[in-house]
């Protein structure tokens, strides 16, 4: 599979910082069992994997802004273009241990996601996409589930926790969902979770309270990958609302009605 040159220096960016959350991940286990708790560590390492893509994708586009969870927004010359950075997505996972956990990075023009590339370091599963390229996950093209009835479907979700608004709301979606498919997962990486969709392990995917650094590249990837994505309402509006429905056509449209009913 050619990748382009952006694609390249994406990969190249990303693969970086991914070495080193694999080995601060090492770390975070035997921090796990002392008294102080990984909590201190793991944000530094968040802050390392992003100091180190926005390093490197400066370098190669010093022109380009970024918008950056640690960072916040960051402008460029070039207003056009931006990458939009989660260094770390599924920072509970990591801190708890738990390897599943992931760099999300896309590159937008006006707004809209061109180039993504998301990058689990503990399985080495690197996704790529590109607007009119397909999705890939190393070298293999991928396609969203072909599943036609939401009965048949695992669909992945987040759970609002502490701190979050909205439980009641979303124990109501919950509700019709789960009465409704074969079954739910809440995995913790939202990058990750829309990669799933692309990739068809999982069937569909929903989320509230989310942001651009979170679904920027998924949402290519699950578009390239012949799946369908938007925001709660059926619309484009994903980044202003924060929602994000995906699936394929049936499964994404079955899903919105499902949670319609909530
Ligand atoms: C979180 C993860 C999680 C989702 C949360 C996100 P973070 O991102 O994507 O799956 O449910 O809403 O904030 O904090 O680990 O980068
Ligand atoms: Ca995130
Ligand atoms: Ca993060």
């Amino acid at each position: 599979m050619a990748r382009s040159a952006l694609l390249n220096v994406m990969v190249q960016a990303v693969r970086k910082a991914g070495r080193g959350l694999a080995r601060d991940f090492g770390e975070v286990e035997n921090l796990q069992v002392s008294m102080k708790g990984p909590g201190d560590f793991v944000s530094a390492a968040d802050k390392r994997s992003e100091q180190v893509l926005f390093d490197e994708l400066k370098r190669v586009r010093p022109s380009y802004g970024f918008l950056m969870e640690e960072r916040g927004e960051v402008t460029g010359e070039d207003e056009q273009h931006r990458w939009v950075v989660d260094p770390l997505d599924g920072t509970t996972n990591f801190l708890h241990g738990i390897p599943h956990f992931a760099i999300s990075l896309s590159l937008e023009k006006n707004g809209v996601p061109v180039a993504g590339v998301i990058y689990n370091p503990v399985l080495d599963e690197l996704y790529t996409t590109e607007k009119g390229a397909g999705t890939f996950v190393n070298d293999r093209r991928l396609r969203v589930s072909a599943r036609r009835e939401i009965v048949d479907c695992v669909i992945g979700t987040g759970v609002p926790h502490l701190g979050r608004p909205d439980h009641g709301p979303y124990l109501n979606e919950l509700r019709q969902v789960m009465a409704n498919c074969a079954g739910i997962r809440r995995i913790g990486s939202a990058a990750l979770d829309l990669a799933y969709v692309a990739s068809g392990r999982l069937d569909g995917f929903w989320e509230h309270g989310l942001n651009p650094w979170d679904t920027s590249a998924g949402w290519l990837m699950v578009k390239e990958a012949g799946g369908f994505v938007s925001d709660l309402d059926g619309k484009d509006n994903i980044h202003e609302t924060g929602g994000i429905v995906a699936g394929n056509e049936r499964i994404h449209g079955q899903l919105l009605a499902t949670l319609k009913k909530a």
